[in-house]
């Protein structure tokens, strides 16, 4: 595989020696394009060692493109990645101009463009920038990330480069969906997964039986699909697969949170996660020992995270979750209309179905149309799911 890894002038630039190391180890031919800013962050002279090619950042360096020019190189690529990608050249790509060999490249390529964004959070959060992230996820670049957490500037958000691992796994994706049909490329799909815990005290506190295997196989399907995968993961003892951005929680307050961070890129979101309905009232500050021969827990209710996502006003494709231990149906139905879900996938759990195992059998409910999928391993069917998904998203 050949990509055109273009560098944009950010202190994440400082990440990509590592990035290069990553992208070959995957068995990529690596070229890299910097802007002029670029080069106050990393030196050439590093780059070209980890990448083996000589470094290109002028349109107009004579002996450069006399061996190869910027049209010879729009093509070489496979795949094109600018990262780090800052708000200036995410608003140049949107422009569509071609100030430069970087963004005449993106204009004069056929190859996937990824990019993935590094920037303050505010920055990031700019509506200026939010636009020219739209415009550009309209037309097919894929935007990796960003991250949030804490940034070079000292504060934390938004707006972190991804690990230089998950850019590789996620530009390796590309390649591989690019000659395939790639059912959800350059869509985004937030994933809750897991079970949730409600603390009691330090040392206690109330959870449920869930694996969170559906979730993470729904997760796996959909980048199979070409997804960009963020997952929403109560605390499981499987880990997810390379590139898809996890963000752990416990508690559904945690996961309604995160989500709610999340869920402005989202294109689809799939509720998979055995969210607890009720947490205690108060959480003691120390164990509570064992006096009386009995003890009451007040408890109250969690968010509905799948209620409050389909009812954003234009929000995204929305999935739920019905796990039942009887009346499968009339239960699945219900929930579609009193949650306003465009989808939902329904499930008997109790003795021997359901939860903590390794196979399902679901009925998946629409408005004006159902499916019925005979059990089969939760991978299978999240191939399956995800599939369904993917068409009425496309249909709605
Ligand atoms: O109402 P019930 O809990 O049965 O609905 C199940 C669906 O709602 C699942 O998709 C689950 O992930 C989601 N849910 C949620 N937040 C809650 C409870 C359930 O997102 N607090």
């Amino acid at each position: 595989m050949n990509v055109l890894l273009g560098i944009s002038g950010g202190i994440a630039a400082y990440k990509t020696p590592e990035l290069v190391r990553r992208l070959r180890e995957r068995g990529a031919e690596v070229q890299i394009v910097m802007t002029s800013s670029a080069e106050e962050f990393v030196t050439e002279t590093a780059l070209q060692a980890v990448s083996g090619r000589p470094i290109r950042s002028n349109l107009w360096d004579k002996e450069a493109e006399a061996a190869m020019s910027h049209i010879e190189l729009a093509r070489w690529a496979d795949v094109l990645l600018i990262a780090p990608a800052t708000a200036e050249i995410m608003a140049r790509l949107a422009s569509g101009a071609a100030s430069d060999l970087l963004t005449t490249i993106c204009l004069a390529t056929r190859a996937p463009i990824a990019i993935a964004p590094a920037m303050n959070h505010v920055m990031w959060a700019n509506p200026a920038v939010q636009k020219n992230r739209e415009t550009l996820a309209e037309r097919g670049i894929h935007i990796l990330g960003p991250d949030s957490g804490s940034q070079a500037c000292g504060e934390t958000g938004e707006g972190r480069m991804l690990d230089p691992d998950e850019i590789a796994a996620i530009v390796s994706g590309l390649q591989v969906d690019a000659g395939a049909t790639a059912l959800l490329a350059c869509k985004t799909v937030l994933i809750t997964a897991g079970p949730t815990r409600e603390p009691i005290d330090p040392v206690r506190f109330i959870t449920n039986r869930s694996s969170g295997k559906m979730g993470y196989a729904i997760a796996a399907a959909a980048q199979q699909q070409g997804a960009q995968v963020v997952l929403i993961s109560g605390p499981v003892a499987i880990t997810a697969p390379r590139g898809v951005i996890v963000h752990e929680v416990q508690t559904a307050q945690e996961m309604y949170d995160t989500t709610h961070v999340h869920i402005r890129n989202a294109d689809i979101f799939i509720a998979t996660a055995a969210v607890a309905d009720y947490r205690p009232v108060a959480v003691a500050a120390h164990k509570i020992k064992k006096n009386e021969q009995s003890m009451s827990i007040e408890l109250v209710r969690t968010p509905d995270i799948l209620t409050s996502v389909a009812a954003l006003e234009s929000g995204p494709f929305t999935v739920g979750f019905a796990a039942e231990t009887e009346n499968l149906r009339e239960y699945a139905l219900g929930k579609l209309r009193r949650k306003n879900l465009d989808m939902i996938v329904a499930n008997l759990v109790g003795a021997g179905c359901g939860f903590d195992r390794d196979d399902n059998a679901v009925e998946v409910f629409w408005q004006g149309g159902e499916q019925a999928f005979a059990t089969d391993s939760k991978v299978e069917l999240a191939r399956r799911i995800v599939k369904l998904v993917a068409e009425r998203c496309a249909i709605t």
